[in-house]
């Protein structure tokens, strides 16, 4: 089914174009590669109730906080809202301010009757903003790439490095969960997250729509020191 070009954004190093297709899905590509859409989102909302929950354990009910990056179409969101019920907070950041302007005219409106009090949405790259916070959070989501591999904007490669992967664990409470989501699976990635003091993990999720095809959580849990 054709899609047609809506609107582009060129900054932060990467093209990124939104399409409508004559369905009314909405897809999101980076640099002519899909990087999201809407007619394929199981894995999405998978992670962001995966997150709730695990923002929710070991009696973390009243105040679970957590950062998800990567906006998107608003689906991990919304699935990280509706776990969370209302309790604690959740911090989003977004590189791009085309992307929230996209999500703020097309996505939230379907998603939300209004802005959930407990969400934050901050333009910033999700590193920065880590590397400018002494917050602590229960769960982080990294869905800003296709996977560990940087697509979306070149320096993204940062975040799964070595160097990275430690200043993700720094952001980290004690017992919290990094989680991050790919379209392929990652032993380099699982072998320096390992060396960098997580116990890991994978999940498969299996994409209905593509039969045969499977996208992958990586559950990273911040191992005691
Ligand atoms: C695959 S999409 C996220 C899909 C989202 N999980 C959903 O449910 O629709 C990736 C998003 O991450 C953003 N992004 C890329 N690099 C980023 C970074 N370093 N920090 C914050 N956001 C980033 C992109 O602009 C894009 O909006």
């Amino acid at each position: 089914m054709p899609w047609t070009e809506l609107a582009v954004s060129t900054a932060n190093g990467a093209d990124l174009a939104l399409y409508v297709g004559e369905d009314g899905a909405y897809m999101i590509r980076a640099n002519g590669l899909e990087l999201m859409s809407s007619r394929n989102h199981g894995s999405e909302d998978v992670l962001g109730a995966m997150a709730g929950v695990l923002a929710r354990r070991d009696g973390r009910e009243n105040e679970p906080r957590i950062l998800i990056g990567g906006l998107g179409l608003g689906y991990t969101l919304a699935a990280a809202v509706k776990a969370l019920e209302g309790a604690g907070r959740i911090t989003v950041a977004e590189i791009s301010a085309d992307v929230i302007d996209w999500y703020e005219r097309y996505f939230e409106p379907t998603l939300f009757a209004e802005r959930p009090a407990n969400m934050r949405l901050v333009g910033a790259d999700v590193a920065t903003l880590l590397a400018g916070t002494s917050d602590r959070y229960d769960v982080i989501v990294l869905d800003v790439d296709n996977g560990p591999r940087a697509l979306a904007s070149p320096d993204n490669d940062r975040l799964y490095s070595a160097e990275g992967l430690g200043a993700l664990r720094a952001a980290l409470a004690d017992g919290g969960m990094l989680l991050v989501w790919s379209g392929f699976e990652a032993p380099d990635f699982a072998g320096r997250a390992a060396a960098a003091g997580f116990d890991v993990a994978c999940e498969t999720v299996a994409i209905p729509e593509r039969p045969g095809l499977f996208h992958y959580i990586y559950r990273l849990a911040k191992a005691a020191a």
